[in-house]
């Protein structure tokens, strides 16, 4: 996966030698470290400064509009801007800024969040652990599964087994679940007992002659392989997002997830659903397990949780779990886990009125509904000479660049061609991001049927921008 800023030959093209030097693009380029950039070129050709933005459009610093195409980082569901949610911030700022969840402190707005999520969950909920980000709620899974088995006499019971292109975050932990080879090289990572197996892309991962349901008995047997290889005693969990998000917006197959719940059933192995970007409405279902018909163990929740208004994530376990919890943590004399901003009550506040306004919207439903439409109208890309497969569900999506449709041959990724296509879709007005030759799609659930419209002719002029180049550069 790549994230590489527009390239020569784009209009976004900037060289940093023509910013001000009290600019914010020249400030930026002396002060900040962009997270997940191709710094060398960022020093080159500097930032784009996003300035504002209301709905599911954005404004740059030059007056220029987009149309948010990706939701910002796959999260402001409710798109920008909502007064109800700065109200409600600004309201809980006043009454009390802070508490905190440790030493048996609570908070009503924490509380009542909780509460909220256990009784919405496919799961059998029974407690819930709040932190700030994905990450953390990944971390957390894992340290919590450890914590789990020792606490019942099961110490052996420690390995995870995640999925290549899966995406779970990027501290040490979850960054070693994230199955990325750019997030683990020069990281050291993944962590030892941390296991990926194949990806469920039927599409770039099935064999010449192989159908799909013979690609899902592949992906099945060599799970089951790796777990009688290592051990069920061996292995804690196995985690899944329902779609793979930045790995290129994977949609496994219709009966892979269900398939594999029932095999981790078998040997005794917690089912963990990264809900980070499916999680509250995005597969046109409140969960991407719902739209999958599985029923985890437990779940990581982020992102669209608070609508990126403020940070918050959250993980869900069964009361079992916490019932060994509190017998262990008695014996230590402390349940040894917890951060400064666990439950903080300004954004559990703002998560506990995001999800009632997305109730009172009936965004979900919503969601279901145009997302069909979108999904219908990205189709009509597949007989575009560089399109190799549109897939998604929903409001999320990935439309696939190939330098030739039949055998599927990928360009080189070298050439950058989902990365010139990003920054032809940015000049076009559109924000999309390219995940190697994947161009993603993950607008604000409360996009309308226009603003679809909108998005896909801005994206076939990205499309056809990148066409003319491609053919131009003799890459086709
Ligand atoms: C599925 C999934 N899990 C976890 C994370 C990590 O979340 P964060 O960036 O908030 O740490 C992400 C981030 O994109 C994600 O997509």
């Amino acid at each position: 996966m790549t994230y590489i800023t527009p390239r020569a030959g784009s209009e976004s093209l900037n060289l940093h030698n023509e910013f001000a030097p009290d600019s914010i693009e020249a400030k930026d380029l002396r002060t900040l470290l962009h997270p997940s950039t191709n710094l060398k070129q960022h020093s080159q050709q500097g930032p784009v400064v996003h300035e504002r933005a209301e709905g599911v459009y954005l404004w740059d610093n030059k007056g220029k509009q987009y149309l948010e195409g990706m939701a910002g980082l796959w999260c402001t569901a409710l798109g920008y801007g909502n007064e109800e949610l700065a109200r409600v911030a600004e309201e809980q700022m006043r009454k009390m800024s802070y508490s905190q969840l440790f030493a048996g402190r609570t908070n009503e707005p924490s509380v009542m969040l909780a509460e909220r999520l256990i009784e919405m969950a496919p799961m059998d909920g029974g407690r819930v652990f709040f932190g700030l980000s994905g990450s953390d709620a990944n971390d957390t899974q894992i340290k919590l599964l450890w914590y789990y088995n020792n606490a019942i006499g099961r110490p052996e019971k420690k390995k995870i087994i995640s999925r290549k292109r899966g995406y779970h975050g990027i501290t040490v932990a979850s960054g070693s679940l994230t199955g990325i080879p750019t997030f683990h090289k020069e990281f050291d990572l993944p962590l030892p007992g941390i296991m990926h197996v194949t990806c469920p892309h039927y599409y770039s991962e099935g064999m010449v002659g192989e159908s799909e349901a013979q690609f899902v008995d592949r992906l099945l047997a060599e799970l089951e392989q790796l777990i009688l290889q290592e051990g069920p005693e061996t292995i804690a969990a196995f985690i899944a997002e329902p779609i793979q998000g930045a790995g290129g917006v994977v949609v496994p197959p219709k009966d892979y997830l269900p398939r594999v719940a029932q095999l981790l059933q078998k040997h005794d192995i917690i089912f963990i659903d990264d809900e980070v970007i499916c999680g509250f409405g995005r597969t046109g279902q409140p969960f991407g397990a719902q739209t999958f018909g599985v029923r985890p163990t437990t779940m990581s929740l982020a992102k669209a949780l608070s609508s990126a208004y403020l940070p918050i994530s959250a993980v869900l376990l069964p009361e079992y779990m916490h019932d060994a919890f509190a017998s262990r943590s008695d014996e230590l004399g402390n349940f040894g886990h917890g951060f400064t901003y666990s439950g903080h009550p300004v954004c559990a506040a703002v998560a506990l009125r995001n999800l009632e306004i997305m109730d009172e919207m009936d965004l979900y439903t919503h969601a279901g509904k145009v997302g069909q439409v979108f999904q219908q109208r990205l189709r009509e890309f597949s007989d575009h000479p560089l399109v190799g497969e549109v897939r998604g569900a929903g409001l999320i999506a990935a439309v696939e660049l190939v330098k030739q449709k039949q055998p599927r041959t990928p360009f080189e990724l070298s050439a950058g061609v989902g990365a010139y296509c990003a920054a032809a879709c940015h000049d076009a007005g559109v924000i999309l991001r390219n995940l190697g030759d994947s161009v993603a799609f993950c607008p604000p659930l409360v996009i309308t049927e226009d603003q679809i419209d909108e998005l896909i002719s801005k994206f076939a002029i990205g499309l056809d921008a990148t066409l003319e180049w491609a053919s131009k550069s003799h890459l086709i």
